[in-house]
């Protein structure tokens, strides 16, 4: 009897040792597109002197969330099903000030040679009959650990400030009313949405204006010697005279 629970115990323990490593792959997955993320606002910062990129936030599924899903999706609740068929385990979310800089972020991560793309939702182009608006990528990227190399999928939102106002407002009406939100709240959501999206719109076309007029002066910008990297003059005449 006492051997029966004892295996029991063992393959509960072994059990839990898989899915903790599995949630792990999630977690590093996450911390690897992050730093990828940071290090493009920090080079669109200094490239461009201006940072599409407003913030970025980024979350793991709870164990439970996924079973529900598993659950209410008939997939097989095993780890190489819920692996293969739940694709927003590690999901990241990217807001910025403009409806191009969407695109700008979404092509630059596609880019990247370990990024691979699995699917694109483009509801900004063609946004949800509520109104939502919102890039959604499934991209997979390699995470190398001890012995093996995992490939894990990851949800990349992106969408501006605007489009992300919205859409946390409307999830928190969503939750308060468990989905069935009264009819008038619901149109003012939609208007609401389309108010959005002439803002979008308009600060896009501001935007756009004031480029042109930036790009007009940049030649009578000076080089921005010293900084944070206290790079001088001096410095940079030496490693011209050392390439030569
Ligand atoms: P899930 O099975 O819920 O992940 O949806 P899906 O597989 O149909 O994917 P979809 O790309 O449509 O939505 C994924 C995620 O986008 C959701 O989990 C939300 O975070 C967000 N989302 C999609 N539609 C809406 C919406 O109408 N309102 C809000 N606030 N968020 C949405
Ligand atoms: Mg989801």
């Amino acid at each position: 009897m006492a051997t029966i629970v004892e295996n029991e115990l063992d393959s509960l323990k072994n059990l839990k040792d898989s899915f903790v490593r599995f949630m792990m792959t999630y977690k590093f997955a996450l911390e690897e597109v992050n730093t990828k993320i940071n290090i493009l606002k920090q080079e669109f910062q200094y490239a461009d002197d201006y940072n599409p990129i407003e913030h970025i936030t980024s979350r793991l599924k709870s164990p439970e969330s996924i079973i529900n899903k598993a659950y209410r999706k008939g997939f097989d609740l095993t780890l190489s099903s819920i692996k293969e068929n739940i694709r927003d385990i590690a999901g990241v979310r990217i807001t910025c000030s403009f409806i191009s800089d969407i695109y700008k972020i979404s092509r630059m991560l596609q880019n990247q040679k370990d990024i691979k793309l699995i699917e694109v939702k483009d509801y900004v182009k063609n946004p949800k009959p509520n109104g939502y608006r919102s890039l959604h990528l499934i991209i997979q990227i390699p995470v190398f650990m001890s012995n093996r190399v995992n490939d894990v999928y990851v949800e990349v939102q992106i969408r501006t400030i605007a489009m992300d106002f919205w859409s946390s407002l409307e999830h928190k009406i969503y939750y308060k009313y468990s989905g069935e939100i009264p009819k008038e709240l619901k149109e003012e959501l939609t208007e609401a949405a389309f108010s959005a999206l002439k803002l979008d719109e308009k600060m896009e076309n501001i935007h756009d204006q004031v480029n042109k007029i930036k790009k007009h002066s940049q030649f009578e910008q000076s080089l921005p010697f010293e900084g944070p990297l206290q790079i001088t003059e001096e410095i940079l005449r030496q490693i011209q005279q050392n390439k030569e």
